[in-house]
């Protein structure tokens, strides 16, 4: 293997530091306690796993969590009073819908209703076009926390060859806006992209965001290139051995085949301990964010 490992957990450890100053300053200085409130609809249990994460992290900086748990079958009447009053109460300065919802309840009107100033995770109609137009909003925040490993293990991204792989409105869409933000070259791939391998192969940053386990080969990757995994998959571990009941143990593994992947590569996040920790390091940032806009 011949890549930097980009450790994006000692990134994140050094993101919460410096939120946890500006937090203590808010309240030292202003009596402000910037709080997070985060809304969970179900009982998915990747999302509730990422919902305690969230909240515990919030906690660990000095701010404010307030977790709102909603059964499956919520109304969207019930859910929308809820943002509502999320939105008027002035202790609340980032909100955050964890998603998936429920597929009962429109995810693009819920958002929506989100007032934009508190939407911590930039997915408001209103941020995105911000975003769109290179001007100052809320940024999702798994694509900011590979924008900034970026920049740490890069310096200057102007000019390089960027390709992301994966459309999605929460991570292929706004990291290409920010990669276009900062002066690349950026090509968006996806599921019918003609030659993926060959398309990847032209760039010097690789996001790959598509969910399919393992999907990036070494060979697809142009020598010294950078590698930023944002996938988080969990597949069987036969290796591994067995659990107590029987079924076989798992592991997680991201959207590249790390082992050949690293052997090319100039530097490469793993997984887990790449994006996944910057994400919520980023939710964090962006609360403070929200919090001192607020402030004016
Ligand atoms: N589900 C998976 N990733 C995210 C995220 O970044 N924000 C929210 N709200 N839900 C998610």
């Amino acid at each position: 293997m011949s890549a930097t490992i980009i450790d994006g957990k000692a990134f994140a450890a050094t993101v919460r530091e410096k939120v946890a100053a500006h937090v203590a300053r808010l309240k030292s200085d202003h009596d402000i306690t910037p709080g997070l409130a985060v809304v969970l609809v179900g009982e998915d249990p990747a999302s509730q796993v990422y919902v305690r994460s969230k909240g515990k992290q919030t906690i660990e900086v000095g701010m404010n969590s307030y977790e709102h748990k909603l059964p499956a079958d919520t109304s969207e009447a019930v859910l929308l009073d809820l943002i509502e009053r999320l939105n008027a109460d002035p202790e609340v300065h980032g909100i955050l819908v964890q998603l998936p919802l429920p597929k009962h309840l429109d995810e693009d009107l819920v958002i929506n209703s989100i007032a934009p100033a508190k939407d911590v995770d930039g997915f408001h109609i209103s941020n995105v076009g911000l975003l769109g137009t290179g001007q100052k909003s809320m940024v999702p925040c798994t694509p900011l926390g590979c924008l900034m490993m970026l920049r740490e293990h890069h310096g200057d991204l102007s000019g390089l060859e960027a390709v992301v792989i994966g459309r999605s409105n929460i991570v292929g869409k706004p990291m290409a806006q920010l990669l276009l933000g900062d002066s690349c070259t950026v090509t968006i791939a996806h599921s019918r992209t003609r030659d993926l391998p060959g398309v990847v192969r032209r760039a010097d940053i690789v996001v790959a965001a598509v969910g399919r386990p393992e999907m990036v080969q070494g060979d697809w990757i142009k020598p010294g290139a950078t590698v930023i995994d944002v996938g988080i998959n969990r597949i069987d571990a036969p290796e591994k051995g067995t659990n107590e009941d029987g079924s076989v143990k798992t592991r997680l593994v991201g959207d590249c085949d790390f082992d050949s992947c690293a052997a090319v590569a100039g530097a490469i996040t793993p997984v887990p301990g790449g994006v996944g920790p910057m994400t919520i390091a980023c939710l964090l940032a962006n609360t403070v964010t929200a919090c001192c806009r607020d402030a004016g």
